[in-house]
């Protein structure tokens, strides 16, 4: 291998893959960078204007480095070949079947690619884990890669990712914390040195964290953890606020203004959703209750369902607030997306209250600035009988209700006496993101909901 490795690849060109290896192109004009995947329509996508995933910013840096020293590709034997460095971005989502299913990872993606690894490779290799991994993950691909009869050494190296959707390009350009682990060996310790100073291209050093290969795969899984415990434990408490007056803003404002608790990620929402939190509690979970840790196990667990409660309450809100009964009742859902930003959908909260109200016979129409595409598909079994309409205001049209379900900036603009004045009375308003102003709502006549609030109603409440 040479002593500066020039050809990198990545193998999986999602969320992930997609963004972070237009980030290194970008900023690293010295590497080769190539981004293989077998969804070969993806990789189309990649090669066009428009990219296979929307991302504030994206589409600059990829045209930046795109075809000078950025390429996507599906030819992935040839380019395991060439490659000196391999990040590895496959899915690793929740196993559905047999032992585990709902809760460890499904590592089938993962081996498939080292076995394609280890079938092609000719010269010795650094494998990058960009995947969220369960711990010791490199231990099970050191034993699938070594020993081979073919002589060659793969180094493995932990590099967990830690890009938000939405704000995918920032983190990537100015992270927190690059985090790189490795073997404490020395030819363990080189090859994390190789990573770090591909990051130290535009990260500061001092923001690139190395530790040992254990260490840096659970913590990928311990950080989703925390930052998904702190919502569930805003929504807690917003269940509460809304019996006792008191108010989830300010809670959270009063909380976080103590600099040991901090002030983000304590807004009180719909619950989260996203690719990974879930899937990451939960295959911290399962493996916690794998060392027979159950104590561990619970504690964690505790988090997901705090956050399917919180889902179903707004849903129960909803429902109590409309007499009971929504049967025939025209509701405009504001937002499908599982936050601001993205056109990303999945496990979003908005997909389990669609399919709550279809139960009870709503007259669903959703709109979103991004994501009508990928609510059609999440949605598939029921698409036939759901609206899509971009436009709010023709979302909400003669509607009984609007709930919103994602923060989209838009949505604080939107001229709500033209929506008041379009809609079915009483109109009702269900902001499951807390972000409309409740008293001008409420002025204008409207019944509001806000998660962690009081009801502001023009009636006695039942
Ligand atoms: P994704 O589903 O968007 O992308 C994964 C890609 O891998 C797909 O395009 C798939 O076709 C490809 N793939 C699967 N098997 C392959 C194979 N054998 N050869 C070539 N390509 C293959 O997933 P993602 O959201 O990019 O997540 C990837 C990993 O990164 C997961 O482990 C996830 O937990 C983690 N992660 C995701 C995010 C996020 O914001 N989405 C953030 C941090 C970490
Ligand atoms: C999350 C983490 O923030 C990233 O660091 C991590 O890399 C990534 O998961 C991953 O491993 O996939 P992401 O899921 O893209 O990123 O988005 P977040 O901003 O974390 O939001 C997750 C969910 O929590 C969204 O549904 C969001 O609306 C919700 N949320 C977030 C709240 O309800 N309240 C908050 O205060 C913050």
């Amino acid at each position: 291998m040479s002593p500066i490795p020039k050809k990198i690849l990545c193998i999986g060109a999602g969320y992930v893959g997609g963004p972070t290896m237009a980030v290194i192109a970008a900023q690293c004009p010295q590497y080769k960078v190539t981004v293989v995947d077998i969804n070969a329509a993806r990789i189309k996508a990649w090669q066009t204007d428009d990219l296979p995933i929307y991302e504030p910013g994206l589409s600059d840096v990829v045209k930046k480095a795109r075809d000078r020293n950025l390429f996507f590709s599906t030819d992935i034997e040839g380019n395991i070949k060439e490659a000196d460095i391999i990040f590895v971005s496959v899915n690793t989502p929740t196993k559905t079947f047999g032992e585990g299913a709902g809760k460890s990872a499904d590592l089938q993606y993962w081996e498939k690619t080292a076995r394609d690894i280890l079938k092609t490779s000719e010269s010795d290799k650094i494998i990058v884990e960009k995947s969220t991994l369960p711990v010791r993950t490199a231990a099970a691909l050191e034993r699938i890669l070594h020993p081979n009869d073919k002589g060659i050494h793969f180094d493995i190296v932990s590099n967990p990712e830690f890009l938000a959707e939405g704000t995918a390009i920032n983190d990537l350009l100015n992270p927190d914390r690059v985090l790189i682990g490795s073997r404490e060996s020395a030819r363990g310790k080189k090859a994390r040195q190789e990573i770090v100073d591909i990051y130290t291209n535009w990260v500061p050093r001092d923001r690139i964290v190395t530790s040992n290969i254990w260490s840096s795969e659970l913590s990928k899984l311990v950080a989703n953890a925390f930052l998904a415990q702190r919502i569930s434990s805003i929504n807690s408490i917003s269940a509460l606020c809304e019996q006792t007056e008191a108010n989830i803003t300010e809670v959270s404002y009063a909380i976080g203004r103590d600099s040991r608790i901090g002030a983000r990620f304590l807004n009180a929402s719909v619950g989260f959703g996203g690719s990974c939190f879930k899937k990451d509690i939960l295959n911290l979970v399962y493996i916690a209750e794998s060392y027979g840790l159950y104590e561990v196990a619970e504690y964690w667990e505790q988090v997901v369902k705090m956050n399917e409660y919180q889902e179903r309450r707004f849903v129960r809100s909803m429902l109590k607030a409309l007499f009971n009964t929504v049967a025939g009742k025209k509701i405009a859902l504001f937002g499908f997306a599982f936050k601001a930003n993205t056109g990303d959908t999945r496990e979003s909260p908005a997909i389990f209250i669609t399919r709550r109200l279809f139960e009870e016979k709503a007259n669903i129409v959703i709109s979103d600035p991004q994501a009508l595409d990928n609510a059609r598909m999440d949605l598939d079994d029921i698409v036939d009988r759901i609206s899509f309409e971009a436009d709010p205001y023709k979302a909400a049209e003669g509607a009984h209700a609007i709930a919103i379900l994602t923060e989209w900036s838009d949505y604080k603009s939107l001229d709500y006496q033209r929506l008041y004045n379009s809609m079915h009375k009483p109109a009702f308003l269900f902001d499951g993101r807390n972000i409309i102003d409740r008293d001008n709502l409420f002025k204008i006549g409207f019944n509001v909901y806000s998660i962690g609030n009081p009801p502001r109603t023009h009636f006695e409440e039942p």
